[in-house]
């Protein structure tokens, strides 16, 4: 558990979902903890529960069991009118952005102004601030389809920050995204999130975002959490096979590779893995063989993961294996290591 004042707790929320073929249980009694000012992801494959998760952290779906506690007080239980007041301090983003197509950037951006009752100019000059915020300044009076989608995002982005909200929920905000679009887009989030230290929940499938974006995560696979914890333990330790899936998507090409002496090193940015492979073999005096590598350089850190074979002479694969302990790289053991 993250060190904190959690401001959204789920606590066994259960959903299900009654259709003419029978019930759907899209959550399975789910309890997670966001912590104030923390951005939290949720990853899981499609048909996980992702979107309703968030839908039910803000109740546009009503959780069938549990209860949602947001800011240390019960959403679930309240009224209508109740609700809705405490609704304004969670603001959500979409993947597909839902703009008012009829309505300028500013217009969009002054819509749950005006709703609230805000005066017409004050809305306006606060929501040209937020279109400056978002790097929009000289697109206020554009409509939509005049947008690119990532400027279009950066609308909806400051439509959310309208109202002053105190978590910001992002479903699948960077999906219809380009990848460096998606970055300038979550480096915008990052922001946000230490300007106003809003608390930022990103819902995704995709795991570079969780990795650029996140400090923990929350793994959902059919409706149930599989495991949850930071974001740089996940990455390098991942526990069940849900975030295994994830974090190594090319598992399945590793699953052949069996045998004694296997084991699975999984680098994070921390180390090169060539002078790794190389002091393996200088300090055991034994060749070690690699059965797979699948490395990618990422902004000139390492990650990915390797299999090797090491040394069938135990007091040589021990060292091996003592000499990455003391590097403090990452590895499982996927053959026995005699
Ligand atoms: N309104 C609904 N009525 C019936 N079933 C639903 C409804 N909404 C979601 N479901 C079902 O609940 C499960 C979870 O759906 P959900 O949309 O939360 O998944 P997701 O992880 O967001 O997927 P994606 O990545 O494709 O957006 C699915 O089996 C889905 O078919
Ligand atoms: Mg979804």
């Amino acid at each position: 558990m993250a060190e904190g004042k959690p401001i959204i707790s789920l606590r066994n929320v259960t959903k299900d979902f009654e259709t003419r073929s029978g019930t759907i249980r899209a959550l399975d009694n789910i309890s997670i903890d966001i912590v104030q000012g923390e951005t939290y992801g949720i990853i899981g494959l499609s048909g996980a529960g992702k979107s309703t998760l968030v839908r039910c952290i803000n109740l546009l779906e009503t959780p069938t069991e549990g209860r949602v506690v947001f800011n240390g007080e019960s959403l679930t239980g309240l009224s209508r009118k109740e609700l809705n007041l405490r609704r304004r301090e969670i603001a959500m983003i979409f993947q597909q952005f839902n703009l008012l197509m009829q309505r300028t950037a500013l217009q969009n951006v002054c819509f749950p102004l005006e709703i609230a009752g805000v005066k017409k100019e004050e809305a306006a000059r606060r929501g040209k601030e937020l279109l400056k915020r978002v790097g929009l300044e000289d697109r206020v009076d554009s409509y939509p389809a005049q947008l690119s989608g990532g400027q279009k995002q950066r609308v909806g982005i400051a439509r959310a920050l309208a109202s002053n909200p105190k978590v910001l929920l992002c479903d699948e905000a960077t999906s219809a995204l380009d990848p460096k679009t998606t970055r300038s887009i979550l480096e915008l989030l990052k922001d946000i999130n230490k300007e106003f230290g809003i608390t930022i929940v990103i819902i995704t499938h995709e795991m570079s975002v969780i990795q650029y974006a996140c400090d923990r995560v929350a793994i959902i696979e059919a409706g149930e959490i599989a495991e949850e914890g930071s974001v740089d333990e996940i990455f390098t330790r991942p526990k069940t096979k849900a975030a295994k899936r994830l974090v190594f998507p090319d598992q399945e090409k590793t699953d052949g590779i069996v045998g004694e002496n296997l084991i699975r090193l999984v680098f994070d940015g921390g180390a090169s893995y060539e002078p790794v492979i190389a002091n393996m073999v200088i300090k055991s005096g034994a060749p070690v063989n690699i059965m797979y590598a699948s490395i990618q350089n990422v902004e000139g850190v390492n990650k990915g993961q390797m299999i090797l074979e090491l040394s069938n002479i135990k007091k040589q694969s021990e060292i091996q294996l003592e000499y990455l302990n003391e590097q403090k790289i990452a590895y499982e053991e996927i053959g026995e290591v005699k």
